[in-house]
């Protein structure tokens, strides 16, 4: 069995057929597949562990165990210590409740950077703090012909009223990856916190908080094989200080202060089962035995992978006449994730032919608002295909097959054979 074969067979869903068509998942950026161990681990959970945390009985202190091992996955992801690491329902969840408490402490005069090449969960969180606090909020602008954040931009929007930098490490819609070590650098030099949006990065490149020079910094297991959740890492000084509401008996030690009422904790235990999937992705290659060095292993040979596909993916969707790709060429800063936009179909019509064709692609905006209307695309949107741990060439030959067939068909060119 080749190593692609070995990490397709942990996923049932990939069995899936639509019409005859084995079903190809492009839509990782939006939600990955799971492998069975993950959800083993939810099941086994509920089936065998469940109950609440912090009591003197088995199931509860088995819970608690979860809950540990969760932090502990989390940090070896992200790079942290376990007391570090909090979950929530998602990013957005968490963001909202980390940009309110830092914005109980700002007021007029104060300001807080954004960037136009960001998901909107790291945007309107902060934007808000405008209307409520009457902070001034700097919008850092992105160039358009390439798709990058412009840091020089990003540099003249830091000052000594700033705050915050709300910085994305990785675009959702066009797969820009962004120096974020540099801008936090310029940031920390302002006496900015820097709080990272990972959640489009961390599934393709192993993050490290340290390096990347991040205050804060949120990811969502979801979107690299695990279930529907959301953790933060905060240094722990910080998570100390934050002024959170609280309900008054709950935990106010950290990293439990950030949590609000009852956790998931099937869907804790499944996001350790995905750390743990990636970990085993490397073949110990670098023979370095902790979970963090696996990672680093498995992470190098996902990049590999992941640039090989993108670079098939990108000169097929270019060879097709009427196909417009958008952001950073292969071999530049990006992940394997693709916006393109074919000329005179609608997307949301592209994305419904091509799932007919067992292709699963996203269209629309993916809460990337400001970089597709900056794209020219607002209101109608674009596409967008990702690719995965488990896509194959064939598949995206068949995407970009397909591609081909709907942007032939929109200029009349359709072959009739
Ligand atoms: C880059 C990026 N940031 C933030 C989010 C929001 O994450 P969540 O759904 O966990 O709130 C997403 C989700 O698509 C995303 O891709």
């Amino acid at each position: 069995m080749t190593a692609i074969d070995r990490i397709r067979s942990r996923f049932p869903s990939l069995a899936r057929e639509v019409n005859g068509h084995r079903v190809a998942y492009f839509d990782g950026p939006g939600g990955t597949q799971v492998p069975v161990s993950v959800a083993n681990a939810v099941r086994g959970y509920l089936l065998d562990h469940n109950a609440n945390e912090g009591w003197n009985y088995p199931t509860s202190r088995e819970t608690d165990d979860v809950l540990h091992a969760g932090r502990a996955a989390m940090a070896d992801l992200l790079g942290g210590r376990p007391d570090e690491i909090a979950f929530g329902q998602n990013m957005t969840t968490l963001t909202l409740r980390v940009s309110r408490a830092l914005g109980l402490r700002m007021g007029p005069g104060d300001e807080v950077v954004v960037t136009e090449l960001d998901h909107h969960a790291n945007v309107d969180p902060w934007k808000g703090l405008e209307r409520e606090r009457g902070v001034t909020i700097r919008v850092a602008r992105m160039d358009p012909e390439t798709g990058t954040l412009d840091l020089d931009d990003l540099e003249s929007k830091l000052g000594a009223r700033t705050r915050v930098l709300a910085i994305g490490a990785a675009s959702n819609a066009l797969g820009t990856v962004t120096d974020v070590a540099a801008a936090a650098e310029r940031a920390r030099a302002a006496g900015a916190l820097v709080y990272v949006d990972a959640v489009h990065y961390a599934p393709h490149t192993l993050p490290d908080v340290a390096a990347l020079g991040a205050d804060f910094l949120v990811v969502s297991p979801y979107k690299f094989y695990g279930p529907h959740l959301g953790a933060i890492w905060g240094r722990s000084a910080l998570l100390e200080e934050l002024e959170l509401p609280r309900v008054e008996s709950s935990p106010a030690s950290v990293p439990e202060r950030i949590e609000t009422g009852t956790l998931s904790y099937e869907a804790i235990a499944g996001a350790t089962a995905a750390v743990d999937f990636l970990a085993e992705l490397g073949g110990g290659v670098s023979g370095g035995s902790g979970r963090r060095a696996r990672l680093a292993d498995a992470y190098a040979t996902l990049r590999d992978r992941g640039e090989a596909l993108f670079e098939r993916l990108w000169d097929g969707m270019n060879a097709i006449d009427g196909v417009i790709t958008f952001g950073v060429e292969p071999g530049g800063p990006r992940t394997p994730t693709l916006g393109f936009a074919i000329e005179g179909v609608d997307p949301r019509e592209a994305a419904g032919a091509l799932g007919e064709k067992g292709i699963f692609v996203t269209h629309g905006d993916f809460y990337a608002t400001t970089v597709i209307r900056r794209l020219g695309y607002g209101g109608r949107g674009i596409l967008r295909a990702g690719c995965a741990a488990y896509t194959t060439e064939a598949e995206v030959d068949r995407l970009v097959e397909e591609v081909r067939g709907l942007a032939e068909g929109s200029t009349g060119n359709a072959k009739t054979d």
